[in-house]
């Protein structure tokens, strides 16, 4: 919670310092890690693991699935700070605390973002259990987390979004993925607000205006890392399929046992990526 006077950019600030008292790591690429995909966060090594309501100012995460720490350590030898648990917008959250931790690791120093993520495939050529690395974002939430006032100290009022997630870093996560004998798939991926998973005729239209697969989360935290200039790395791990004739019922059970199935894979992607450049 933010106090009464207190401006989003004072409280932002207020977290940054508290959190770089707490630790000596001097984080360069920050994890934001998704449904079911917590499993990363055991190849970090720790030095500090702080819960999210132990972080003054911070939002607290509700939602199963998401137990909701900020882990300070190295993987494969980069230093990292890593979400274990992230705030979705269906939880209640609005978009300014959907999107505050990224703030507040810009501040922390990170130089890039990596998230990950479950969602639906739209893609008909998809079978659940695939990887997709996100190449755009198609955003279709009620809200746009830069919506109000500029803060002007992070990065402009208009910011541009032609390259959402960082073409280098694609082709690299390419090659690693070949490197481990891994099919790793390419496409856009349309962010809702959820909770619910979408009807048949939802599906297809997801398809129609051209994404691969839907999701409930990435698309605000890739906004605001973009607005402050960060280059953003996500993959999805495909659950569920919104594909004509292949559409079953899904629960959010089912959502976090394929992704536990994939963490590992996963995981063995972004350690060999953070490790470069
Ligand atoms: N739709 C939206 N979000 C999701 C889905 C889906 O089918 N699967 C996992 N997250």
């Amino acid at each position: 919670m933010s106090t009464s006077s207190e401006t989003l950019w004072e409280r932002i600030q207020r977290i940054a310092d508290h959190l770089l008292a707490r630790t000596t790591v001097k984080p360069t690429t920050g994890i934001i890690l998704g449904t079911g995909l917590s499993g990363l966060a055991d190849e970090i090594e720790v030095e500090v693991s702080l819960p999210y309501e132990q972080i003054p100012g911070f939002p607290v995460s509700t939602v199963e699935g998401h137990p909701g720490k900020l882990h300070f350590g190295t993987l494969g030898g980069t230093p990292v700070v890593a979400m274990q648990g992230r705030f979705h917008y269906y939880e209640g959250y609005d978009m300014r605390e959907v999107t505050l931790p990224v703030r507040v690791m810009k501040l922390l120093g990170i130089e890039r973002l990596f998230l990950s993520n479950a969602s639906g495939g739209v893609d008909p050529e998809m079978e659940v259990g695939d990887l997709m690395v996100l190449n755009d974002h198609i955003d279709l939430f009620p809200d746009n987390p830069l919506r109000g006032a500029n803060l002007n100290e992070l990065g402009p009022r208009f910011p541009d979004m032609s390259e959402p997630y960082d073409k280098a870093l694609i082709a690299r996560a390419h090659k690693v993925a070949a490197g481990l004998g891994v099919e790793l798939r390419e496409g856009v991926y349309a962010g809702v607000s959820g909770p619910c998973f979408e009807t048949p005729a939802e599906y297809r239209r997801m398809r129609i205006i051209g994404a691969d697969a839907v999701g409930m989360s990435t698309v605000p935290e890739v906004i605001v890392a973009r607005h402050m200039g960060l280059p953003c790395f996500a993959m999805s791990v495909i659950t569920d399929l919104g594909v004509p004739g292949r559409i079953v019922e899904v629960t959010h059970e089912e959502v976090q046992a394929v992704a536990r199935k994939a963490e590992a894979t996963l995981t063995r992607i972004f350690t060999e990526l953070v490790q470069v450049g």
